[in-house]
């Protein structure tokens, strides 16, 4: 299963990725917000710091203009992976877009027959969000299993993204669907090195390593 970072912190991202945890990077218009940088400028950079596909989300809400920020996002790196949403205008800027050989992501999916038209239209990435079905007591995770199986029934190649993983639970029940990709933020990546056996496992050998009155170094 790939990793890839939900952030525009290109502190966070370099951290992540010299370890070998980034496989990619998700950002939009809120994650764009928050990093306080301009669009352009911040992508630009993590392009230089990533090699896997970075997304960038268009902000239009009709598909000719859609077209063309997706375009001007494109020229950024090789690696831009044009971020449509899941109406129908982004459902033409995506084919048209992946027909000029561009990835594209389409995203806020929350259904089934989302996913099932968006891999019609020729998505690279299916973003179904996990975190904001489970917020109004939906199912997240079912949605993820159900695309799996609609796109597994007809042999979609489009890779399921599942987004808005708010926990390590959401990761562990990811991987065991068979969601193709993870996205998270920075914070949900380095939680799952956690459990309390280890933490007690080692405050147990420090103490002994202590008594033994013994060095490595
Ligand atoms: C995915 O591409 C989105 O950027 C993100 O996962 C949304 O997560 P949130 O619901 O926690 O904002």
């Amino acid at each position: 299963m790939k990793f890839f970072v939900d952030t525009a912190d290109v502190a966070a991202i370099k951290e992540l990725n010299d370890l070998g945890m980034v496989d990619g990077v998700t950002t939009n218009p809120s994650i764009i917000l928050k990093s306080g940088r301009d669009i352009l400028e911040v992508t630009r950079e993590i392009c230089s710091i990533v090699s896997g596909p970075v997304s960038a989300e268009v902000v239009s809400m009709n598909a000719d203009a859609m077209i063309a920020e997706g375009r001007k996002l494109a020229e950024i790196a090789s690696n831009i992976t044009v971020k449509v949403p899941l109406t129908w205008d982004g459902l033409k800027a995506c084919k048209v877009l992946s027909g000029e050989g561009k990835m594209v992501n389409v995203t806020l999916c929350f259904s089934v027959n989302q996913a099932l038209i968006a891999a019609k239209a020729g998505a690279t990435f299916i973003s179904p969000f996990v975190g904001r079905l489970d917020d109004i007591n939906l199912d997240g995770m079912e949605l993820i299993a159900d695309i799996r199986q609609v796109y597994d029934n007809y042999g979609f190649d489009t890779q399921i993204l599942a987004a808005s993983i708010r926990t390590v639970n959401h990761v562990t029940q990811s991987a065991l669907v068979g969601a193709d990709v993870i996205t998270a933020p920075p914070a949900v990546i380095k939680a799952l090195a956690n459990h309390p056996l280890t933490d007690a496992g080692l405050a147990q050998f420090e103490k002994d390593w202590a008594k033994t009155g013994q060095k490595i170094l």
